[in-house]
């Protein structure tokens, strides 16, 4: 297998916020990247914008340093960083003032495309929009990347987006959602509308439920202050989850583009059921022998916040009526993991007779670490014993499956910012999806938020709160093992 790099059209791209923490650890690793992999056209530009002193030589000693920082030893190659690095330019800027928008604007070239990254505070967000106009930077075809948090509710992300919409038009705003750029999450769409295996099966009439785990073994020391105005609900649920569970829940879309397939997607939010109250687990990770709890991480002992979170979720729709979406995401957990398990029904009638700890058939997609699909299935048990029956995994590494290909799948941020460039929004939110996630969340976070309600604590490297455990074991079912 050959992959093919097509080259995107000549950009300038102007990453406001470019020697924030987001630029260093993400963005300039994967413009490098794209860089070696041949998709950057020879006049492409890459303009750091930030407050602070610092000239082009500087920046790109910056850059230098986060690419040896950030980027696999391999991938470290001399001649090709300098070639990178001789496409970078600096310019000081003051997003609230007048400060060296002059200068940007005399920098930017006509012809190619223009790409603005809004990699800063949201409260900067009208700021740099307004000045972008104001100073004629930005054209009709001029692209704006604006991070999450979209806002931490929905007055706030109408706000946002009603700013943003005074001088960019939906087509020029592209909404990053990280997990849309992975290459797993997209293969949740390749999976279900390239095969025609799945799709027939894909409904309440063949699916049990649906588990949809996020776990990390990470705290939030070092960004406990964030952390702590979100929350998991708002920092990984709203979003990240949200996307996943309407990736794998919308129709088909006529067409792969952005807004067949983002239709689809809204309609999956809208069709969301509130949630009861004893539908949702909270929970607050506790400290272990070498490491503080989320109290100490967040520097607030009386914090009520959640690290982590499980909730049983409902769509109300003809697929969906009557198979639950059980969702977890949290951090300090047992195993770096994040998977989708569609779980199916046993078959209607069992010809076999009863059988212990049968477990039917369970498509896993597997989405990092060990990206791959595993379908487990029912085969007889080898042996001269009577029919005994076994489940085995058909199983795909997408490592082993794919080669070497496997090893140049680009991260997330690498392919949504030539999505950008190519003016592909397919893997971006729109505002009317952002708005509707929160429409869905608000509530629930409303109604803790009145309780009081404190978060259960769970011991470092678990599972989280055994209430989570007993989320499903009180329908009959149990989580998947959460392991690397
Ligand atoms: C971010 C969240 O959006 O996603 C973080 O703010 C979280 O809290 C991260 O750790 C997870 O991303 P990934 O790609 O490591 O799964």
């Amino acid at each position: 297998m050959v992959s093919r790099v097509i080259p995107v059209d000549p950009f300038d791209l102007v990453i406001f916020g470019g020697t924030g923490d987001l630029a260093r650890r993400k963005i300039l690793p994967g413009l490098y990247r794209r860089y070696c992999a041949g998709q950057m056209p020879e006049d492409a530009r890459i303009i750091g914008a930030a407050r602070g002193e610092m000239d082009d030589a500087g920046y790109r000693d910056f850059v230098r340093e986060a690419i040896v920082e950030f980027s696999p030893p391999k991938e470290q190659n001399a001649e090709q960083i300098d070639g990178f690095l001789s496409r970078l330019h600096f310019i000081v800027i003051d997003a609230k003032g007048t400060g060296g928008w002059s200068d940007l604007a005399a920098l930017m070239r006509d012809g190619v495309v223009r790409a603005f990254y809004f990699s800063v505070a949201p409260g900067l967000f009208g700021d740099l929009a307004t000045r972008l106009h104001a100073h004629a930077i930005a054209d009709d075809d001029s692209r704006i990347v604006v991070e999450k948090p979209f806002g931490r509710d929905l007055a706030t992300a109408k706000a946002l987006n009603k700013v943003l919409a005074e001088h960019f038009d939906e087509h020029q705003i592209y909404r990053i959602d990280h997990y849309l750029g992975k290459e797993t999450v997209q293969n949740l769409m390749a999976v279900r509308f390239g095969n025609i295996l799945f799709e027939p099966l894909w409904n309440a009439q063949y699916v049990d439920h649906i588990q949809i785990t996020v776990a990390e073994t990470v705290g939030v020391g070092g960004r406990g202050s964030y952390y702590d105005k979100s929350g998991a609900m708002r920092d990984m649920v709203q979003n990240h989850l949200m996307q996943l569970i309407c990736l794998i829940a919308m129709e088909p879309p006529s067409h792969f583009d952005p807004d067949a397939v983002r239709d689809e997607k809204l309609k999956v939010i809208r069709a969301l059921d509130p949630l009861a109250p004893d539908e949702i687990v909270r929970g607050q990770y506790l400290a272990d022998e070498d490491q503080p709890g989320y109290l100490v991480d967040c520097e607030d002992p009386a914090s009520k916040t959640e690290s982590f979170i499980a909730m049983k979720m409902h769509i109300s729709n003809w697929r969906w009526k009557g198979t639950p979406i059980y969702v977890r995401t949290g951090k300090r957990l047992r195993a770096r993991a994040s998977e989708i398990a569609v779980v199916f029904k046993d078959p209607p009638h069992n010809i076999f007779g009863e059988q212990e700890d049968r477990r039917g058939n369970v498509l896993v997609i597997r989405l990092q670490p060990n990206e791959g699909m595993n379908l487990r299935v029912t085969i007889k048990e080898p042996g001269p014993g009577g029919m005994r029956l076994v489940e085995v995994p058909l199983d795909m590494s997408f490592a082993e499956a794919l080669g070497p290909d496997a090893e140049d799948i680009p991260d997330a941020y690498e392919r949504l910012i030539m999505d950008v460039i190519r003016g592909n929004q397919t893997l971006f939110m729109r505002g009317d999806e952002v708005e509707a996630a929160w429409a869905w969340t608000d509530p629930i976070i409303a109604a803790w938020e009145a309780k009081g309600d404190k978060p259960k604590g769970y011991d470092a490297g678990s599972s989280g709160p055994e209430d989570a455990l007993m989320l499903l074991h009180r329908d009959g079912r149990r989580w998947r093992e959460i392991r690397e």
